[in-house]
């Protein structure tokens, strides 16, 4: 497995090898993390031997606002290499912000409203522009004609999808179920944050989706109420809740009757903000 730093460097690595799959991660990765690579693996060997597995490093300040975490985003590059080598990684791309953003980027590639200001895009202004923005960025160095994002984050592959579809990038995007501990925990570089008792606390943010999921399958269709009291079920436990939610999976608006949904919940415990999701029936 090759560690690249440079742009120059990491095209001139790849330059042989014309079929790719790119897996981008901030680092500090987890077995989630290694399930996707995993995916990009089997799906590139699927078109034959000779394909490449491309894998970037990167904390992307774009997406964070300046009250966020991003100093304090865990940074542990040689631990990510060697869990990378395991999954089947052949090209690390971990450049550094000077790297990437050598002057600042007034360039920004600008997800639609509909689906940029909801959810995440409410509570996080800009950030979604800032990830379709360093995500283009990587697919025009890296290349690749397989893309793998986590259901975990499941706006943002709906936000990238629609990125590849509209500005008609040649690439295939594959969504990777989300990894969670035993207990159901979706596994986050962020539960790091978590203290021992936050961590046994936060197994009710998939338990509280799981509910609302039963609540609407069992024909309880009073969509405000059903929301309202899974976002008071939580602060009753001490979160602060942003939002909790049951939305159609076709295109994250209000649930309805008959049609698949997807629930969705960003909540605060303590000083660290969780986000999980399931899909339901
Ligand atoms: P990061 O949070 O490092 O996540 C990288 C990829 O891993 C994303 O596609 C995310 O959805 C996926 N992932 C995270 N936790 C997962 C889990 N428990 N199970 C399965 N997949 C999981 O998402 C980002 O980085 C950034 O926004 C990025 C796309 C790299 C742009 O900067």
């Amino acid at each position: 497995m090759k560690l690249i730093h440079d742009i120059a460097g990491l095209r001139q690595a790849l330059q042989p090898t014309p079929r790719r799959a790119f897996v981008p991660t901030m680092g500090n990765l987890h077995e989630g993390h290694l399930s996707l690579l995993r995916q990009a693996r089997a799906a590139v060997d699927e078109q034959g031997a000779g394909g490449l597995v491309v894998a970037s490093i990167f904390v992307n300040r774009l997406q964070f606002a300046p009250h966020e975490d991003f100093d304090r985003y865990p940074r542990t590059l040689a631990r990510d290499c060697e869990l990378l080598q395991s999954a089947g990684c052949d090209v690390v791309f971990a450049p550094d912000e000077a790297e990437l953003y050598p002057e600042p980027q007034g360039y920004k590639v600008q997800p639609p409203n509909e689906l940029a200001n909801i959810l995440e895009g409410q509570f996080r202004p800009g950030f979604f522009t800032g990830v379709c923005t360093v995500v283009a960025k990587l697919f025009n160095i890296v290349q690749p004609s397989i893309a793998v994002f986590g259901k975990k984050d499941y706006q943002q592959l709906m936000v990238l999808r629609r990125m590849v579809d509209q500005l008609a990038l040649p690439i295939t995007v594959l969504g990777g179920e989300t990894t969670r501990s035993e207990q159901g925990l979706a596994l986050s570089s962020r539960n790091g944050y978590l203290s021992e008792a936050e961590r046994a606390e936060a197994l009710r943010l998939s338990r509280t989706l799981k509910t609302l999921l039963a609540r609407w399958a069992a024909g309880e269709q009073d969509l405000a109420l059903l929301e309202a009291e899974a976002m008071a079920h939580l602060r009753e436990h001490g979160w602060q809740p942003d939002y909790v939610c049951l939305r159609r999976q076709h295109d994250l608006s209000p649930a309805l009757p008959g049609q698949p949904v997807v629930a969705l919940a960003a909540a605060k415990l303590g000083a660290t903000r969780l986000i999980d999701n399931i899909e339901g029936s």
